[in-house]
């Protein structure tokens, strides 16, 4: 096997118990993955099922976007595969992928309400609105296609009835979407409670601070 599958396979497994540690899944939902550098439709991606207490990087998956296996192990690639295919074809600048079922997420894509621009760092760092997508059973094609849609050339997107996916040059960017994105998610969650309570109202950046915002997303977006 090389070298290289073998440190990124640790990279993947790493940051998948990172992610629960967080506390944006339970169990063994979720995914994470990465597109191998400089080699044609190979993808390094969680197994179905396992719980990430139990996982090791020997359970990490190696794979074409088929799903067959590049190396040999005992798990296959998590079932949302076609979903981070679809993601890095449409997307040649996304290396790394992270789907969550964050609480806040969770509820705005429960709701089918969008993330509006409310706080400075939400443009800068994931390009903007950060939109809920149409409803796509779990595995699907269409959800694939939904998510798409969804993120067009953003960090982020919200998943109909089912969470979030953070995308990034690196796993770490991904990451740092992901947090953003929950912690920007609850900000909103909690506002939109005390605005239905009478207690103030809730005011988005203006329209020009978040044109001027846009241009620092796209250059943000190339940084390692
Ligand atoms: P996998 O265990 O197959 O990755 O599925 C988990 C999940 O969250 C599906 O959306």
């Amino acid at each position: 096997m090389s070298e290289g599958y073998e440190r990124i396979r640790e990279q993947v497994c790493d940051y998948a118990k990172r992610m629960a540690i967080q506390g944006w899944v339970t169990g063994s939902a979720g995914n994470v993955s990465v597109r191998v550098p400089d080699e044609e439709d190979r993808y390094v991606i969680t197994p179905t099922s396992v719980k990430y207490e139990m996982l090791a990087p020997e359970n990490i998956v190696v794979c074409d976007g088929e799903g067959d296996e590049v190396i040999e192990v005992e798990n296959a690639a998590s079932f949302e595969l076609p979903m981070h295919v679809a993601i890095y074809e449409a997307r040649p600048d996304v290396m790394a992928i992270i789907h969550t079922h964050s609480l806040y997420c969770t509820i705005l894509s429960v709701l089918r309400v969008n993330l509006p621009p409310i706080v400075e760092e939400l443009v800068p760092y994931l390009g903007g609105e950060i939109l809920v997508s149409e409803y796509g059973q779990s595995g699907s094609d269409e959800i694939a296609d939904n998510v798409v849609a969804a993120l067009g050339q953003k960090a982020a997107a919200m998943i109909a009835n089912h969470g979030n996916v953070c995308v990034g040059k690196n796993l770490g960017k991904a990451f740092a979407a992901c947090a953003l994105l929950e912690r920007t998610a609850r900000v909103y969650v909690e506002s939109l409670k005390l605005q239905g309570l009478g207690v103030g109202k809730i005011t988005t950046l203006p329209d020009e601070v978040v044109e001027t915002e846009m241009g620092m997303y796209e250059a943000i977006r190339d940084f390692s």
